[in-house]
């Protein structure tokens, strides 16, 4: 390909199909990438995909053949009514707008379209594999997706836990696929598991009992039947590599059943799905033992209702439980008084404030309450046991034997740990702060060791798992298995003891409302949890081992037929920072965002887990898992994971800050070299600061890079966004650059800013024709922008010699640009022209603001983004301007389970949406009571903003006092004012049909005509 040759990302991008596509992956549940590990911002496949083809693709160079392309690789977007169960059952029609055709859509990534690309990036790179790099490969969604492209692939983290991760999605799959070997004696035997094995490949009924017979494997009692025609005499079971994985896991549940059964006893022959929790203090006043109960709810279904009851023993020393069936429902009543009956009926002992004791009334506070946890005097409680009964969950109180068998659980753990290499998992827990460090506050309640983390008995099913896991690798070389075979099977068996413990610790909960556990990370934090749920690992239920298995192998089908005709993946644990082989055609990457994820500190809870269960496998693993925790910063080699945490620099945030910054300028340089001249980098920023932002694109450009274009694609939808499509938020910027010319020669701002007016002009067109919008189109907007501004290795300001235009500069030309066409398009009937001139900044963001978000709460983050794009900031419109409130959603109080929610997908995958913590919506009209009124000193001598006079004139034409709208409108000469009038029409059109704020704007709108003769319709633009 030519250094000239335009990609396909850079000029056009299937944005809408793509964001659809990716925010709908996050229902899939069997055989995704997230299903086999966690990993914290996992990308989304889709996005990975369509931003992979577009940028290894030249653009084809003529409408029609893009189109072609553009419509192969994404479809269109198609509307339907569909038929969805509401929450209460009933059938509901609901309209969907999903995408027909294409190949970004989960269960459309193969087939022929899919080799069809495949075809034309071979041809493109003259019919060999392009090499593409992710040096910030996490999770691996971007190599997977490379691999599925038939690229060479490497992928590097410089966390082990990801590494591990990668090798497990990418490297094994790809070399064991198309492989198939004789299943282990144990799995053919075993009834059950060939059942099940016969099952998976479509054997029903008879056919099935004819199979299983064959096997040796008769149902017992019954007749064997005979079915013509359907091969009889297999000897022996060839299968690939999820079924070995399949049978080992098997093999493994079986050992550690024999060890545990005992520590989970079967009561009136119904299975334990889970013990529930609570810790508990002594109340400081009556010294009983407090439990601390966030709720009291153990099943709140529409249809059933179960609460766990409380009451004070005979001595007021403690509480004794019980169960309540059937709870009463409140008919009838408002939502706040069924609410407040609920609350009643099941409220817990924690508040706020604190703990309130059930036998005395006393109130310990959070702080009693930490004190309490740091002197080591927390202790808890089983309060209710959940079993599978004959019609589902049942609940009932613990037996004297399972409140036992937990504390007995304590005895063994040294015997199981002796046999484990380095023991207990003792290592130290992140310490909670400010910055990326607000993700934990574990360490806070002296849950300071990992192993703490969970309950003795928790610990003894871990080690269990542990020790027979690495016994079977042994089995597995001594039953003929190679080397590579048994690394990788015994593999998988740690992601699958990993799946376990992120379901068994001692920060679980129960959930109420779909009567199931829920996992450690269910955002990417480590908090307290006052009650907590204890699962049963070897019964069937979610969370349970067996259930860790299926997850696991359904992976590997799904990544052995991904990876089957790719090249070998080059896997790596080092830093980006450091040098990366040369002659790279794409280097497509995520890197970490700033404070948004402490990854390692996080991920050290399975890194604990991993070094146990993994030692030995191979000197190479040995040697990613040779420290006691994964990598942090190292001061000595200036290297390490690339984060803002201001704790690892003695809590110098400046410094922490600089150092991300600096590191990420390394990376960049690093990129460079590595890529070929044509070569195309893609970085994806997430976007909550926009100067934030903007340090990262200076150090692209210092590091020789243009950056040519940029597609905000939506990855989230939270329920807010969905419900504002046209203000959606795209959680991420994926940001397109390559390298600059060799000979390029500085630039004069001037003529760098009637390029990029000349350039973005068409381009805003074409993104407000394809219907971007809110602050989509902003970031849209930004790359083809920066093109002008970034071809040069410097940029001087022709009027001030020695003087250069920086980036936030120049972008701050962008984005005001980008505000007023918008606003342009909002004040004229059919837009055209491309921006208003001469309207006041804090009016401008008072228009893009009501557009996109109306009078509802709105995320911070594209308000921030709108904000700066009008030269203000959220602060001078929450402050000075008094246009915004906070709504809501602030920084979470990590000892309040309240804001434990995150986002969490249904394969039990959680995302953090960056940008998103905080909302805040405009003032009423009616709330800005002093609007207008330019006190002294308040606009320091300059007009107040048109918007607050609007609302100063509404103010008193509602007093009804006409001459005092008239002096006023004098006095600030708005009767002739163009603009004033065409703000009055705006808002009449943006303010609710029949609302007292439409009627008063046309009151006043009609009254400035009838006054002035002022024309107030909208104007005719000119294109
Ligand atoms: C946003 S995540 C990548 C997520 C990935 N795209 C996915 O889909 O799972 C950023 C990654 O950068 C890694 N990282 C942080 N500092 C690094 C460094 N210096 N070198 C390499 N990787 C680093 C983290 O471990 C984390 O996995």
């Amino acid at each position: 390909m030519d250094i000239q040759d335009k990609r396909l990302i850079e000029v056009d991008f299937p944005l809408k199909q793509t964001s659809l596509d990716s925010v709908q992956e996050k229902n899939v549940r069997h055989g995704h990438i997230s299903t086999l590990h966690i990993w914290p911002a996992r990308r989304p496949l889709a996005a990975s995909r369509a931003a992979l083809i577009a940028t290894l693709l030249p653009d084809p160079g003529n409408d029609e053949e893009r189109k072609m392309m553009l419509d192969k690789l994404a479809g269109r977007i198609v509307e339907r009514v569909k038929k969805k169960k509401s929450a209460d059952g009933r059938n509901e029609e609901q309209n969907i707008v999903e995408t027909e055709g294409g190949i970004l859509h989960w269960g459309r990534e193969s087939g022929a379209d899919l080799q069809w690309f495949r075809d034309k990036i071979r041809e493109a790179y003259g019919g060999r594999a392009p090499k593409v790099l992710d040096p910030f490969s996490g999770g691996g969604a971007i190599p997977l997706e490379a691999m599925r492209l038939g690229c060479e692939v490497t992928a590097v983290d410089i966390n082990p836990v990801a590494w591990f991760i990668l090798k497990c999605t990418l490297e094994y799959p790809q070399r064991l696929a198309n492989q198939q070997r004789p299943l282990p004696a144990f799995a053919c035997q075993s009834r059950e598991f060939m059942e099940a094995y016969f099952k998976a490949k479509g054997l029903k009924r008879a056919a099935l009992e004819v199979q299983l017979t064959a096997h040796g494997l008769p149902k017992e009692g019954t007749a064997q039947p005979e079915l013509t025609g359907i091969e009889t005499q297999v000897t022996s079971v060839e299968a690939d590599l999820a079924w070995h994985v399949r049978a080992w896991g098997w093999w493994v549940l079986q050992q550690a059943k024999a060890d545990l059964a005992r520590f989970y006893p079967t009561i009136d022959g119904k299975p334990t799905v889970a013990y529930l929790w609570a810790r508990t203090v002594t109340c400081k006043n009556c010294r009983a033992t407090v439990p601390l109960l966030k709720t009291r709810w153990l099943c709140k279904k529409d249809n059933k209702r179960v609460v766990l009851t409380m009451e004070p023993n005979a001595e007021r020393t403690g509480v004794v439980f019980g169960v309540l069936t059937d709870a009463p429902v409140l008919k009838k009543g408002s939502a706040a008084q069924k609410g407040e009956h609920d609350k009643q009926l099941a409220g817990g002992t924690m508040s706020r404030s604190g703990v309130t004791c059930p036998c005395c009334g006393t109130v310990m506070t959070m702080e009693d309450i930490r004190r309490e946890a740091q002197a080591g005097r927390l202790s808890e409680i089983m309060t209710a046991v959940v079993v599978d009964g004959n019609h589902g969950k049942e609940y009932r109180r613990p037996t004297e034997e399972e409140i036992s068998m937990a504390v007995e659980a304590n005895q063994e753990l040294s015997k199981v740990y002796a046999e484990i290499p380095f023991g207990l998992p003792d290592e130290l827990t992140p310490k909670g702060g400010s910055g990326a460090s607000r993700a934990f506050s574990v360490d806070g309640y002296g849950f300071d060791k990992w192993y703490k983390l969970f309950t003795p008995r928790q610990l003894l099913a871990l080690g269990t798992f542990v020790k027979h896991t690495r016994a079977a690798h042994e089995v597995m070389l001594r039953q003929g298995y190679s080397q590579e075979w048994a690394e990788a099977m015994s593999a998988y068996l740690a992601i699958n003891l990993d799946r376990l413990a992120d379901y068994n610790s001692n920060i679980c909960n129960w959930d109420p409302n779909g009567e199931y556990i829920t996992h450690t990370f269910q955002r990417f934090a480590l908090p307290i949890k006052w009650d907590f749920s204890e699962i049963n690992p070897i019964s069937k239920t979610t969370g349970s081992y067996e259930g860790g298995s299926d997850w696991v192998a359904r992976y590997i089908s799904h990544a052995v037929l991904a990876n089957s005709s790719s090249s070998k993946a080059h896997v790596h644990t080092k830093s980006a920072i450091q040098a990366h082989e040369e002659g790279l055609e794409v280097i497509l990457t995520d890197p970490p965002y700033y404070d948004a994820i402490p990854y390692s500190d996080l991920m050290d809870f399975f890194y604990v887990w991993l070094r146990r269960t993994l030692y030995g496998l191979s000197p190479e693993i040995d040697a990613a898992f040779q420290k006691p925790l994964s990598p942090k910063w190292d001061h000595e080699r200036n290297d390490g994971e690339l984060i803002d945490d201001s704790s690892r620099f003695g809590g110098d945030k400046q410094k922490s800050k600089a150092n991300y910054e600096d590191g990420m300028a390394r990376v960049f340089q690093s990129c460079y070299k590595s890529l070929k001249p044509e070569g195309r980098l893609v970085i994806v920023f997430a976007h909550k600061h926009p100067d934030a932002w903007e340090t990262l694109v200076s150090a692209l450009i210092r590091a020789g890079f243009v950056v040519d274009g940029s597609w905000p694609i939506q990855t989230e939808m939270g329920n807010r966004t969905r419900a504002l499509s046209s203000a959606a938020l795209a959680s991420s910027v994926w940001l397109v650059c390559k390298k600059r010319a060799e000979n390029a020669r500085p630039g004069w701002d001037n003529l760098v800013l009637e390029e990029m007016q000349r350039n973005i002009i068409q381009r805003l067109r074409y993104f407000w024709d394809a219907g971007i919008r809110g602050p989509d189109f902003v970031w849209a907007a930004t790359g083809p922008a920066l093109e002008a501004y970034s071809k040069h290795p410097i940029v001087k300001k022709a009027n001030e010699p020695g003087k250069v235009m920086g980036v936030s500069e120049f972008l701050g030309h962008v984005r005001r640009m980008v505000a007023d066409f918008v606003v342009g398009r909002v004040l004229t009937q059919n837009g055209g022209s491309e921006a208003v001139s001469g309207l006041d900044d804090v009016t401008t963001y008072y228009l893009l603001h009501r557009y996109n978000f109306g009078m509802e709460s709105a995320p911070i983050g594209p308000c921030i983004l709108y904000a700066v794009s009008c030269n203000l900031s959220d602060g001078l419109l929450l402050g000075k301007y008094d246009l915004l409130v906070r709504t809501g959603g602030q920084t979470k109080d990590e000892d309040d389970e309240e804001g434990e929610e995150g986002t969490v997908d249904e394969a039990g995958e959680a995302e953090t949406e960056e940008g998103t913590s905080s909302t805040v919506k405009l003032k009423t009209w009616l709330q800005r009571k002093n609007a207008g009124m330019e006190p002294v000193g308040l606009f320091n001598g300059t007009a107040a903003p048109l918007i607050d006079k609007v609302h100063r004139l509404m103010h008193l034409w509602r007093a009804g006092d006409v001459s005092k709208v008239d002096e006023y409108l004098d006095s600030h000469a708005l009767g002739y004012n163009t603009l004033f009038g065409q703000l009055l029409q705006a808002l009449i059109e943006l303010a609710g049909a029949g609302s007292e704020e439409r009627a008063l704007l046309e009151s006043i709108s009609n009254h400035v005509k009838d006054r002035s003769g002022v024309m107030t319709n909208r104007l005719s633009w000119v294109d």
